[in-house]
């Protein structure tokens, strides 16, 4: 019995030896233009979701979705969000493939998550990727703006599609039925 506890600890340590060497001898790739391979995004995200679950808060929106608020939230996400994100004219960001893991494309395949996840996302950033913590950058009313005009993409009011369409072209993502959901994290 004594033995195999010895051999147990042994294989570990050796596991984590070769892991560690693997890191420091260089093997493991630095480039951030490859696509991660699926195994490696469903493990990411799914323990993304997790975290997620365990440690954001699960407040409502301090605000309403009135039609300023989502014209607001619409303004913050064009100068901060948009360059990796992607533009409310519906063209992918042209950095949409330069990180790793690539920047979801919210406007092109609108999100599905409630408020309370947006928002973490969102005032918190995500480790080991490109996403920032805006907190420091963003004031708490404006982070709620961009959250409701981000989960209401697919439900915007009239006065805020009329608005979206003249400033950028486009028409604004239509109603629920036949809507794409993520596909890119
Ligand atoms: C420098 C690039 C960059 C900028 C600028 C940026 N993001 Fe991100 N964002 C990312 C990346 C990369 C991810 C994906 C992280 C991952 O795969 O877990 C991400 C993830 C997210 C998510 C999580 C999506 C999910 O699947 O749960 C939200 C929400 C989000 N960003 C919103 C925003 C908002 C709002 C802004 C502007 C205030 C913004 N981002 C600005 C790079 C960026």
């Amino acid at each position: 019995m004594r033995n195999f506890i010895f051999g147990v600890i042994f294989t570990l340590l050796l596991l984590a030896a070769g892991a560690l060497a693997f890191l420091l001898l260089g093997y493991m790739p630095t480039n951030a233009d490859s696509k991660p391979p699926h195994m490696e995004s469903r493990i990411a995200n799914n323990a993304l979701d997790a975290s997620m679950d365990r440690h954001a808060p699960r407040i409502t929106s301090p605000l309403p979705a009135t039609d300023d608020n989502l014209i607001e939230g619409m303004k913050i996400y064009t100068m901060n969000c948009s360059g990796c994100h992607g533009t409310l004219d519906k063209k992918p960001s042209p950095q949409a493939h330069s990180f790793y893991p690539p920047p979801p494309q919210v406007i092109l395949h609108p999100l599905d998550d409630p408020d309370w996840h947006i928002y973490y996302s969102i005032r918190t950033g995500i480790r080991y990727t490109a996403m920032p913590a805006w907190n420091t950058v963003l004031k708490e009313d404006e982070m709620w703006k961009v959250t409701l005009f981000l989960s209401h993409l697919e439900k915007l009011p009239a006065a805020v599609q009329d608005q979206w369409q003249k400033a950028y072209g486009a028409p604004a993502p239509s109603a629920p039925e036949g809507s794409s959901p993520q596909q890119e994290h």
